[in-house]
């Protein structure tokens, strides 16, 4: 892939216009969203996005999520079941992707769901998002801002650490809140499915539609993109770690740890789940440029954003190739 110089965009009126542009014109732009950093491309034209999978060096049957201003844009582009339509006004705009089936006719490219007749749809409720959402008037394909298998960015710094000169332009819109990726649910035939654990926790998604979520079984066949190894930084991980072994770092949580070191990182020196989701990645990032062999991560606790955060650590410790 040819270097190009990345733009820097301010989040303002000119920086919006331009983005806007260079989206329209099938070009790549990160932006923020209230999860983490995407790198967006215009869903309905397969070139762009074909882009995007160029500029990640990501495998080409992850199908992407399609994210839009709106939900009325977003209920245009699938079929939505009782379930699907009451998780929509519950949580959008926000960190829930729904997985739905692609109504006929809608212009999100094959390449962009992977070939599925499915498709991912999100309406982010980060405001230089939906401003730049709006000013693109299409729907914006858009997987995390990072080169595949690298940990989500969650500064525009991060997105340039990965993509700079792979990319048109990144807009800042400084640290995103939530940290961690959308919760993916999928309501097809069925009970819905949770696809992924991330920015709205289980327990708010089950009480909306008044039953356990059924869990992604033979996952490989409906979200191909749940590679195990996903998140993961250079060093190694230990996951579930109550001390710090000889060429470790530690990615602590809650009070009383250990503190005081350049290579040991609190979550959250309060026991804050949100805090720790928001600090998650970055925290990963710093950790794993010290240089530690490996990180040691103590326990965190499985309720509310826990779920999502033990999936990314678990994702980041898994054995790679
Ligand atoms: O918070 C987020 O979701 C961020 C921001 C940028 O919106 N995006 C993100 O995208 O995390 P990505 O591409 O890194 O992860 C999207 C996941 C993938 O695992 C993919 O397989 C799944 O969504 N997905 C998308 N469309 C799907 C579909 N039609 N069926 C099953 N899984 C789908
Ligand atoms: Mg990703």
């Amino acid at each position: 892939m040819p270097p190009r110089s990345t733009l820097r965009l301010a989040p303002d009126a000119a920086g919006m216009a331009e983005a806007g542009r260079l989206l329209r014109a099938g070009r790549l732009v990160a932006f923020p969203t209230e999860t983490v950093y995407g790198l967006g491309a215009d869903a309905t034209d397969g070139r762009a996005v074909a882009a995007i999978y160029a500029a990640k060096g990501r495998p080409s049957f992850n199908p992407l999520i399609a994210h839009v201003a709106t939900p009325e844009a977003a209920l245009a582009l699938g079929r939505f079941n009782a379930d699907a339509r009451a998780l929509a006004r519950a949580f959008w705009p926000g960190p829930l992707t729904l997985v739905v089936p692609v109504a006929s006719g809608e212009a999100v490219a094959d390449l962009a769901r992977a070939g599925l007749d499915t498709v991912g749809l999100r309406v982010p409720s980060h405001p230089v998002a939906m401003a730049l959402l709006a000013a693109t008037g299409r729907p914006v394909a858009a997987p995390s801002a990072n080169l595949s298998g690298h940990v989500s960015p969650t500064t525009a710094a991060h997105v340039l650490a990965d993509l700079d000169g792979r990319i048109d332009a990144v807009m800042d819109g400084g640290a995103t809140a939530v940290g961690v990726e959308s919760t993916i649910v999928a309501c097809l035939d069925g009970p819905p499915v949770l696809l992924r654990p991330g920015g709205v926790p289980r327990d708010a998604v089950e009480a909306v539609i008044g039953r356990p979520l059924a869990s992604a079984t033979g996952e490989a066949t409906i979200a191909p993109g749940m590679l195990a190894s996903h998140y993961a930084p250079k060093a190694a991980i230990r996951l579930d770690a109550t001390g710090i072994e000889p060429g470790e770092a530690l990615l602590a949580f809650g009070p009383g740890a250990p503190s005081g070191a350049a290579d040991i990182l609190n979550l959250s020196p309060t026991g804050d789940l949100a805090e720790a989701a928001a600090n998650l990645f970055g925290h990963l990032r710093r950790l794993d440029a010290s240089g530690a062999r490996r990180i040691a991560v103590m326990p965190i606790p499985a309720q509310g954003l826990g779920e999502a955060i033990r999936d990314r650590l678990a994702r980041a410790a898994a054995p790679r190739d």
